[in-house]
């Protein structure tokens, strides 16, 4: 099959396999989530920024005029990796932090002595916007070498209007979808969560929803309540924004009830997720985002993966790349991790990081599949069954990125 486009045309041509969800509704649930379709020996066509055909080598006819050819041979394609879960403006680093709970301290401990999430706030607050605007660059620049072609990322260590809004710049800039998470802590200048709340949806909240596309919420303990969180993405709704939350992640503290009732896009983390908000996810419309390195990364439990998909849940999975909880950029590692920790398939990890991540950014009619008409982003894998995406833990096969319909350079 193929469509019209114009502009510079890539072929990368006789590739062992080429790989891409088959699911027909989105977001895929349940078996949807696990077909994947497999074409041994093909090409796939590029023109300009979208794909215009796929196909088996077989049926590759003869192509006129210039075309810049890729040899695909030894090389498995899979669409570019979407990650709608990312907090990649920040400045500074936890790595004390890190160690501290190494030897023991935990995450909960130190956000309430006001490390944790706070301290990245001073860092982030004193990097300045061109500091801010540098990070997220660079972290974009990590994620694209693990094949991320299309990400989320999310304000919330600035907390404060000039760095919340320098954050959201910063992740336009760099190319993501950003997501106003102005409610992730209470700044230490506030004496509560509804007197910053009073601030953040006065001052920051009408050139924030000029800015970003979503808005998130810390539901949890310590955090915000769900009182609190209703109000807050009530506003965030009111002013166009698609609604996101941080829940179930320590607590359950009404996340899902709350997601459900206001029609968000998706509830993030779920590993404190039991058998009720199991249920009442999978009979929703809201879509479940799963962060396993998050949960590696801070020692916790993880989410209830293979209890959410056999209940007919639309689930998606992200990095939760973060200085504080999970620093890893990697979608290839969390894949692994889906089939090592959350007893997913790794087809079922594929769709969880393509179609149904790009669901969540309202974006699955340009992203996460390898088909005409689509987005020309496609990560190419040095190995011989692309399923080595998840098998190989750890591993280094992503030999090159093609972005937007051209080879990407990888740092
Ligand atoms: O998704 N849980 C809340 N927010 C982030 C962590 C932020 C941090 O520790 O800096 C998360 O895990
Ligand atoms: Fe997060």
């Amino acid at each position: 099959m193929t469509t019209a486009h114009r502009g510079p045309r890539l072929l990368i041509r006789d590739l062992e396999q080429i790989a891409s969800p088959a699911a027909t509704s989105v977001p895929a649930r349940g078996r949807e989530l696990s077909e994947v379709t497999v074409l041994q020996h093909g090409y796939v066509l590029c023109e300009g920024e979208r794909i215009t055909a796929v196909g088996s080598m077989r049926q590759l006819e003869r192509l006129d005029g210039e075309v810049e050819e890729l040899d695909g041979r030894g090389l498995c394609a899979i669409p570019g990796l979407v990650d709608c879960h990312t907090h990649p403006a920040f400045g500074g680093n936890r790595v004390q932090e890190f160690a501290l709970r190494a030897g023991g301290a935990s995450y909960e401990e130190l956000h309430a002595a006001g490390g944790g999430i706070l301290s990245t706030v001073r860092a982030t607050r004193a990097a300045g916007e061109d500091g801010l605007a540098q990070a997220v660059s660079r972290h974009r620049g990590w994620m694209l070498r693990q094949g991320t072609t299309t990400w989320e990322g999310k304000s919330g260590y600035g907390l404060d209007r000039n760095t919340e809004l320098a954050s959201l710049r910063a992740v336009r800039a760099a190319g993501g979808a950003a997501t106003w998470l102005g409610a992730h802590a209470v700044p230490p200048e506030f004496e509560g969560g509804d007197a910053y709340l009073d601030y953040a949806l006065a001052e920051v909240l009408p050139e924030a929803s000029m800015l970003a596309g979503a808005a998130d919420v810390f539901l949890e303990r310590g955090a915000f309540d769900a009182a609190q969180a209703r109000r807050y993405l009530s506003a965030c709704r009111d002013a166009g924004l698609a609604l996101r939350l941080h829940g179930d992640q320590f607590t359950e503290s009404g996340a899902i009830p709350l997601a459900v009732e206001l029609g968000a896009r998706s509830v993030d983390h779920l590993e404190a997720t039991g058998p009720e908000g199991v249920r009442a996810l999978a009979a929703s419309s809201v879509t479940g985002v799963l962060l396993p390195a998050s949960a590696l990364f801070l020692g916790r439990p993880m989410p209830p993966a293979r209890a959410l998909v056999d209940a007919g849940a639309a689930v998606a999975l992200a990095t939760d790349f973060n200085p504080g909880s999970a620093f890893c950029e990697s979608l290839p590692l969390v894949c692994s991790l889906a089939a090592t920790q959350l007893r997913l398939s790794p087809a079922e990890a594929l769709t969880a990081c393509t179609v149904n991540a790009a669901h969540v950014l309202g974006r699955s009619d340009r992203v996460g599949r390898l088909a005409p008409g689509y987005l020309a982003d496609c990560v190419l894998l040095g190995a011989p069954d692309w399923r080595y995406l998840a098998y190989h833990l750890g591993g280094q096969e992503i030999e090159a990125v093609v972005l937007r319909g051209e080879v990407a350079a990888l740092g």
